[in-house]
């Protein structure tokens, strides 16, 4: 019998197989489409590369601004598919390279568990001592709206080769953002429909009015309180029917309402693994409800990135194993949107610290007095949050270009339950982008350096 049966090669599953053959486990890791899944061949890699190509594509537009002589004669979308796909390439051969391991025996098929210890694949059985779940998640849809050639979820959008005209994404969330963003750099005239009332609800309110004004600014529409009634195809266009009765043209519509956990058809119920809308429940050691059958990744009800998925596999590797791994925390798992600009947060979100604490003071601070925010030409802020007038900081919210490098320092910051002014004591190099975030934390401490107010 095999120490673990993985059913499920993405960012969680194929972490945990990793971690368990160093810890001299044996693993059997079944895949039924690519190793990688989801954030390496359809999710963060490429879109992140997109991304890249859209960054570069502003860069030359802006270039005149800052001396360089260079014009912009378009975005060849085409090419820029191929330029993701090469990066996916390299990593996906990177990858299998790294499961090749005398202890990981990779099978691929469709796996289905037949009990608590046992996973079918086209009829082999395949028997472990402990079974780990790490299907993932897919685009979910909006009832009525069916996907076609020009109504598409993220993952047909990634390999549109073409530039198109207009676009409507549906849903504000991380991924609408993110498309929304690469479109504008492309050139594309981009209205954005969130049915909440702001943009990137899960985020900070403050953060989502940061981006709402600099994605106005860029000329995308958003609409924001509004649903979609209907979605009609034609040949050459797409009418989008908003709840609010106006219609619109576009060339593409992207569905962007949020990821589904992939849990159907799995055998789950049949065994007694307990789930809540789909997503199968876990206690602290992402046990399942099930004893020896574990749940990692976007299965698991949380945030659904692929580093929390990391951070589950390997938990649950060195669980199995006899150690005593530290738990995941949901609460400072670091969250990113790729846009320009970017969003970055870890830990609470003021209002969270509020209901959590009776009282929560922050401040902000605004890139515009940032040298190197200034030579970039991006703007934004940095915004800490500490519990009470005198806790710790317990929440960090980066609105700007560049943010998402900035979040690790704050991601220890939340962790270690660390004082504002103990960050602000820290000499943060200038001028750098990462010295936004100690001005903020002097300025929490009632130390302002370069700040106005
Ligand atoms: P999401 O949950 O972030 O956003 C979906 C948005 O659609 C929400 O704002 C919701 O209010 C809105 N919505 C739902 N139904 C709607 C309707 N009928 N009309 C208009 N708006 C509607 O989900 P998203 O963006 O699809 O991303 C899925 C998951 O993938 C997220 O958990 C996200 O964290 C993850 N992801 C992370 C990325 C990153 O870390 N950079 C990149 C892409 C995805």
């Amino acid at each position: 019998m095999t120490d673990i049966v993985i059913l499920g090669g993405g960012s969680g599953g194929y972490s945990c197989a990793i971690r368990a053959e160093q810890l001299g486990l044996s693993v059997v890791l079944i895949e039924e489409d690519k190793l990688g899944g989801t954030c390496l061949h359809r999710g963060c890699i490429p879109t992140k590369a997109l991304l890249h190509t859209a960054e570069i594509a502003d860069a030359v537009r802006g270039a005149g601004h800052v001396g360089v002589t260079a014009s912009l004669g378009g975005v060849d979308a085409g090419a820029a598919v191929k330029y993701q796909q090469s990066v996916v390439a390299a990593l996906y051969t990177g990858l299998q390279g790294l499961l090749k391991r005398p202890n990981i025996e990779i099978v691929f098929g469709r796996g289905r568990l037949v009990d608590k210890n046992t996973v079918e694949v086209d009829g082999r059985r395949i028997t472990g001592k402990s079974v780990v779940l790490a299907t993932g998640s897919y685009s979910r849809t909006i009832p009525g709206i069916e996907v076609g050639d020009r109504v598409m979820t993220s993952e047909q959008a990634l390999t549109l080769d073409r530039v198109p005209e207009s676009v409507v994404v549906l849903g504000g969330g991380v991924i609408g953002i993110e498309f929304a963003s690469i479109w504008a750099s492309f050139g594309s005239k981009v209205t954005v429909v969130e049915a909440l009332d702001r943009i990137l609800p899960g985020e900070d309110e403050w953060s989502s009015k940061q981006m709402l004004r600099a994605l106005r600014k860029r000329g995308m529409a958003i609409r924001v309180g509004t649903k979609v009634d209907a979605v009609q195809e034609t040949e050459k266009d797409v009418t989008v029917t908003l709840s609010s009765g106006d219609t619109i043209d576009a060339d593409v519509v992207l569905v962007a309402v949020g990821r589904g956990p992939r849990t159907d058809g799995l055998g789950l119920a049949e065994i007694g693994i307990a789930t809540e809308r789909g997503f199968v429940t876990v206690d602290d050691n992402l046990t399942t409800s099930v004893p020896g059958v574990y749940a990692v990744g976007d299965i698991v009800p949380g945030y659904q990135l692929a580093h929390r998925g990391f951070q589950h596999g390997m938990f649950v590797a060195e669980h199995v194993a006899g150690m005593e791994p530290v738990r995941v925390d949901g609460d400072i798992v670091p969250r990113v949107t790729y846009s320009h600009p970017e969003v970055a947060s870890v830990g609470k979100t003021e209002n969270a610290a509020r209901d959590e604490f009776g009282t929560a003071t922050s401040a902000v601070y605004d890139l515009g007095g940032n040298g190197k925010s200034r030579i970039l030409g991006t703007a934004g802020g940095v915004k800490v949050i500490r519990a009470r007038e005198d806790g710790p900081v317990v929440g960090v919210h980066i609105v700007g270009d560049r943010a998402g490098e900035l979040i690790g320092e704050a991601q220890l910051a939340v962790a270690w339950e660390a004082l504002p002014s103990e960050v602000g004591a820290f000499v943060h190099a200038h001028p750098t982008q990462n010295e936004a975030l100690g001005e903020a934390m002097m300025a929490l401490s009632g130390r302002p350096l370069h700040a106005h107010s």
